[in-house]
């Protein structure tokens, strides 16, 4: 096979453009598409400051390596969830990272700040893992980008992390969700940072090529606490989709973009207000992060044995605007 542009041997075949690319013109192909995302979803420019999240994976370091080299101003921002060695590889990556290319990072840890990492916050509030961290990940983006005066957020969600998303809202029928599901959210309160995912146009197997040229070391295992997540059965679906339907994938996505966004649109009229507690803009008087810390705290004090007797409510599954993505 032979890379369209120069006709050298090609290393990364993209089925669904019906190309294939050598290492260099890879690069500019990796490019090229997340800076289209970028300019098409009028995500940023090079005046506003960035807060890229970093988890220490392929996707947000890719991204920040394309943003780094394209003169944006982004700083990273990585959460430390406690997570054991996978935290420890995870944040030491990033590090790193940051390191080699004089950028800066912020590190939040939510352990010293919040008293547990995912998985007392997730034992306290009877809540499963995943769903504790994404409720703090979204929390503090926004929080941490609002102080530091950054203007938007960018996370590494790829088009199979989007894809995967639309497929379980569609499932479900989460009319909420699939209102917000877009790689751009706009900040529609002033306590909100605006959302952006530029990489949605690139598949989670180029996000890995692009690490593999460039030479990012990042952490190639995912979260311990992510196995048997249902988002990892919906990939596996879309996967077989694909290879007997190569573009299945986008044609889903970037279809849903074009067309079905403007109509769900419509159902998203959510009023925001301030958090009770921190003044985070939500939807409820306390927003959900509140709340969870609020159960938390009350558990801290019961007694072991009170475990068994009458149990306050645990924080019911949050829908306000501090949740603005529709995955995670
Ligand atoms: P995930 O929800 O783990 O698939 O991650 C999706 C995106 O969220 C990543 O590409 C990052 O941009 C961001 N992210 C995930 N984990 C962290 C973390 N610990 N700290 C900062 N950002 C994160
Ligand atoms: Fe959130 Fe694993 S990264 S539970
Ligand atoms: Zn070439
Ligand atoms: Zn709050």
């Amino acid at each position: 096979m032979l890379c369209i542009k120069c006709k050298q041997t090609a290393w990364v075949e993209v089925r669904r453009h019906h190309s294939a690319f050598c290492r260099s013109h890879f690069l500019d192909y990796f490019d090229n598409q997340v800076l289209k995302a970028v300019r098409e979803e009028r995500m940023f420019t090079q005046d506003d400051r960035i807060l890229v999240a970093i988890s220490g994976g392929k996707d947000s370091l890719a991204l920040w390596d394309v943003l780094l080299r394209h003169g944006y101003q982004a700083d990273g921002l990585y959460i430390d969830l406690g997570i054991a060695e996978y935290s420890d590889h995870s944040r030491a990556k990033s590090e790193a990272f940051a390191a080699a290319r004089d950028a800066a990072l912020r590190v939040v840890e939510l352990e010293q700040d919040y008293g547990h990492g995912v998985k007392g916050l997730a034992q306290h509030a009877r809540r499963v893992p995943c769903s504790a961290c994404g409720l703090s990940k979204r929390y503090l983006f926004n929080k941490v980008a609002l102080e530091g005066g950054y203007r938007v957020v960018a996370t590494g969600h790829n088009l199979d992390d989007e894809v995967a998303t639309l497929l379980g809202n569609l499932l479900h029928w989460q009319m909420g969700y699939l209102s917000r599901q877009s790689p751009v959210l706009e900040a529609t309160h002033p306590g909100l940072v605006k959302k952006v995912k530029p990489l949605f146009r690139l598949t989670e197997q180029e996000t890995v090529s692009y690490a593999i040229i460039q030479g990012i070391d990042y952490v190639p295992e995912e979260c311990p606490m992510a196995q048997g997540a249902r988002s990892l059965v919906y990939k596996e679906v879309l996967n077989l989709l694909e290879k007997h339907s190569p573009g299945a994938k986008h044609n889903l996505l970037l279809g849903f973009l074009e067309k079905g966004r403007p109509v769900f649109r419509e159902v998203d009229n959510t009023e925001l207000r301030e958090c009770e507690q921190c003044g985070q803009p939500t939807t409820t008087p306390v927003c959900a992060f509140c709340r969870m810390m609020d159960v938390v705290r009350l558990r801290e004090r019961e007694p072991r044995s009170g475990q068994r007797g009458r149990r306050p409510h645990a924080a019911a599954p949050s829908s306000e605007a501090v949740m603005t993505t529709a995955d995670g």
